[in-house]
């Protein structure tokens, strides 16, 4: 049996794109759905015969009256795994917890750092050399959750912030669908805070740095 995925987005789409060309081994795509009707990647994925949904948190009075149509749309589709692919919402508690274990999202840090937006621009203001994405299992708190995989790159001098995201997208468009397989082929512990991966290769599959 294929494990259902539901990738949730807000815009662009380009990590949920990723993941779709990856053409992951055991691995379908049950559904994108936005929470922005004008999301770039929904029409990307419907032009594939990928089953498209949007959820407009606007039409909803609150963040647990949203997130419970969420779950419900969500369940529909029988998910074994909800991958958020910039999706931009905080989440309640209640749907945090509902898929726990079973929740991972993508962030343009090297976590714990620059929680929250402007990853990019906050890396050059504080001047930090390395940046990078995280890759991790969602709990409640903003930002948190087991860390699965990083990737760095170095922040250039005359970075801005949309180069150095631009250059931190890439590394994304790699971590991402690998952690998805993993997922899919079942190689996730998750052992309290920490994340082992059992590949065949070697436990340092989850971190990606420069010349590495
Ligand atoms: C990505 O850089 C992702 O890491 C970030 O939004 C971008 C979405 O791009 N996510 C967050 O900031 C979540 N806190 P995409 O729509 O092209 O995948």
């Amino acid at each position: 049996m294929p494990k259902n995925i539901v990738i949730l987005i807000s815009g662009r789409g380009s990590n949920m794109q990723s993941i779709v060309n990856a053409q992951i081994a055991g691995a379908q795509i049950a559904a994108v759905i936005s929470n922005r009707p004008d999301a770039a990647g929904l029409a990307w994925a419907a032009e594939r015969g990928i089953t498209t949904a949007v959820l407009d948190h606007k039409a909803f009075v609150g963040r647990d009256a949203f997130d419970a149509a969420l779950q419900n749309l969500i369940d529909g589709f029988a998910p074994d795994l909800v991958v958020l692919a910039g999706f931009m919402r905080i989440l309640t508690a209640d749907f945090v917890n509902h898929y726990a274990n079973r929740l991972i999202n993508v962030h343009p840090s090297l976590l714990p750092a620059f929680i929250g937006v402007n990853t990019h621009q906050r890396a050059i203001d504080e001047g930090v050399k390395l940046a990078g994405c995280t890759v991790h299992f969602v709990t409640a708190e903003l930002d948190s959750g087991p860390i699965i995989a990083q990737a760095a790159v170095p922040v250039l001098l005359d970075d801005s912030a949309d180069s150095l995201a631009q250059r931190i997208l890439q590394q994304e468009h790699q971590l991402y669908p690998k952690v998805v397989q993993w997922f899919v082929a079942g190689q996730l512990e998750v052992q309290g805070s920490r994340v082992r991966v059992s590949t065949a290769n070697n436990a340092a599959a989850f971190l990606q740095a420069p010349g590495g």
